[in-house]
């Protein structure tokens, strides 16, 4: 009697077990656009369906405000503080996601990440074209925005600057570093740049990713320099060379956890031929899907319970 009882729950808990896994593994994953970008438009929402088409997994791509305009107007730490407040209020995340962000939109996404108290964990990040490390310049370009830009970016550690264009976040000028650690409002934060400010907290986030694959456009003109999507920058005082990433400060001192990921293998650096943002689906599939996929990133843990 005892004995089939036993058998009986045994049963009961391997059918719930085997119904029950596959469903609660399917790790969603997020999309993140880029400066200038909208959820609806052609581009963002085809490469958020193409995801989901090639991997087979659910995904959707988390609007900031209004999209175009606010990724231009809104300071990047609302930004981040914005894609926090979604992601909690979003049910299907609450077991943990993956995040593919598109050039600016990993701003955003690592302010998620690190900056995000009580949210859900971020298991693998892909990272298309992110200005990590910074940019130094304007690039070239023709939009009437670029004028703006340009003429804007001699005070671009100006409050005013700081506080109404989006991308002035992540400008680091090798030639202005003392303007840019005491101004700039983002990007020495969340790289814990600031001798005094290091904050722990974020390291650990960032350190907690099961993989971190950062993707670089080598025929990239819009970053400059386009290493700093692999955290690869100019040193301190010059615009040359580009350090690789082994050779910034950020890593050698680990100062977000990018050495431990790497030492622990879970850093891909991976690159494409294309310009900025421009992937083929060849390459999703290869360098991307993979880490949509992939639910063995969560057994462990899940085994353990
Ligand atoms: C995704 O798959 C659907 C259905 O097969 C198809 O209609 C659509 O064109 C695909 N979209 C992309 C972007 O691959
Ligand atoms: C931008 O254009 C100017 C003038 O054509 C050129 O000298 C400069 O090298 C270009 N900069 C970049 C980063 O391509
Ligand atoms: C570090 O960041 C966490 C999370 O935002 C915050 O709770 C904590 O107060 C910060 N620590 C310091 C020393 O600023
Ligand atoms: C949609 O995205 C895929 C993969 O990036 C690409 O191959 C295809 O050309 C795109 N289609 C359109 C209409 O942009
Ligand atoms: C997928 O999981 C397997 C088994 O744990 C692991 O060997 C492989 O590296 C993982 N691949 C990715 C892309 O995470």
């Amino acid at each position: 009697m005892e004995k089939s009882l036993q058998r009986c729950v045994l049963l009961v808990t391997l059918t719930l077990f085997c119904f029950s896994i596959p469903v609660s593994l399917s790790v969603p994953f997020v999309v993140f656009h880029g400066f200038l970008g909208a959820c609806s438009d052609n581009k963002v929402s085809n490469l958020t369906k193409s995801l989901r088409n090639l991997s087979g997994y659910p995904g959707s791509c988390v609007e900031i405000g209004n999209g175009q305009v606010d990724s231009l107007l809104m300071p990047l730490r609302q930004q981040a503080s914005i894609a926090c407040e979604k992601i909690r209020q979003m049910p299907e995340l609450s077991e943990g996601y993956n995040i593919v962000a598109e050039s600016q939109g990993n701003m955003v996404a690592r302010g998620l990440i690190e900056f995000c108290d009580n949210a859900p964990p971020v298991f693998n990040y892909v990272s298309l074209g992110g200005p990590h490390a910074g940019v130094a310049v304007v690039p070239n370009c023709t939009e009437s925005f670029c004028s703006v830009l340009k003429a804007l970016f001699p005070f671009v550690y100006n409050d005013l600057v700081q506080d109404h264009a989006g991308p002035s976040g992540f400008v680091k000028v090798p030639t202005k570093i003392t303007e840019y650690l005491e101004h700039s409002k983002y990007l020495p934060k969340l790289n814990n740049e600031r001798p005094a400010e290091k904050n722990s907290t974020f390291k650990e986030r960032f350190t907690s990713l099961k993989n971190l694959v950062l993707i670089m456009f080598q025929k990239d003109t819009v970053l400059i320099p386009r290493e700093t999507s692999w955290f690869g920058y100019y040193p301190d005082g010059a615009f040359s060379p580009v350090l690789p990433h082994q050779k910034t400060k950020l890593y050698t001192e680990d100062w977000i956890g990018l050495k431990t990921l790497d030492d622990a293998g879970k850093v891909k650096f991976l690159s494409v031929p294309g310009g900025h943002i421009e992937i083929t689906e060849e390459e999703l599939l290869k360098y991307v899907v993979p880490y949509l996929q992939n639910d063995s990133t969560l057994s462990s843990d899940h085994e353990a319970m």
